[in-house]
């Protein structure tokens, strides 16, 4: 059966000593509080972290992700990384198509295409990130954005590479907002999602397929969230900078 997933996208935030003891405070609860070991637990701190705060957590339990690489394997790319430059810092997933990304570094589905592949080439798992502005909602255009967001991206892999995906559905207009989707609003996104899945890729791999809801997670709602079928966890953005509040959403998954 699939896996559930927490994981910690903590953006622009954290000086370096911060987030070393911020990944070290969430290591101590995890170990402390002897969480269950299906779920899997991810932290994607800014990039200058990563090698050092791979160091000092038990990486068997956390892993680290990127927020996001280049569309090119290596070369003149000034202040550009790699795939495999972040994964020589001990990265193992890369978020890939968040929607500030999408909105304020203008990629398209096309490049989310070529970064999802980069990343795969790489052996790097792709948490890739799909999800409706608040207009398209309004005007019951949703399930067709997410649609084809996915569609262009990530439906011309091969099963293979497909089933290494993990996807998080993020309505934009919940993203730091504190307005989360209501369950049951997640629910039936997610349910949607995995069965275009399904329709492409066959029953087993959408069986299999992580699907983690984002858009103001907090210790207060995950479980609720958490709790239904098709939701397997979260992308967790505010609440993941602070150590408590992202343990008590892990022991909700
Ligand atoms: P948020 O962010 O939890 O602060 O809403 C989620 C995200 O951007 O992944």
């Amino acid at each position: 059966m699939r896996k559930k997933i927490v994981a910690g996208n903590w953006k622009m935030n954290t000086s370096l000593s911060e987030g070393v003891a911020l990944a070290c405070e969430i290591d101590r609860l995890v170990k402390k509080n002897k969480i269950n070991h299906e779920t899997g637990i991810i932290i994607a701190p800014p990039m200058t972290h990563t090698a050092l705060i791979n160091m000092v957590i038990d990486n068997d339990r956390i892993c680290i992700a990127a927020q996001n690489c280049a569309c090119k394997e290596e070369g003149a790319f000034t202040g550009e990384l790699s795939a495999s430059i972040l994964k020589s810092a001990g990265c193992k997933a890369v978020i890939i198509g968040h929607s500030e990304r999408r909105a304020y570094y203008s990629e398209t589905d096309e490049i989310l295409k070529k970064k999802v592949n980069i990343v795969l080439t790489n052996k790097l798992r792709p948490i890739f990130c799909c999800g409706e502005q608040l207009e398209e909602r309004k005007k019951n255009n949703h399930f067709e954005i997410v649609k084809n967001q996915i569609v262009n991206a990530i439906f011309d892999l091969s099963k293979n590479d497909f089933s290494k995906l993990i996807i998080a559905y993020e309505p934009v207009w919940a993203i730091g907002t504190g307005v989360t989707a209501t369950a049951e609003q997640a629910q039936e996104m997610h349910a949607f999602i995995r069965k275009i899945v399904e329709n492409k890729y066959g029953k087993i791999i959408a069986n299999n397929l992580t699907i983690l809801y984002g858009g103001s997670v907090k210790p207060t709602n995950a479980k609720e969230i958490f709790a239904k079928p098709d939701v397997d966890g979260g992308l967790i953005g505010g609440a993941a900078l602070k150590a408590d509040n992202f343990y008590k959403i892990i022991r909700e998954a």
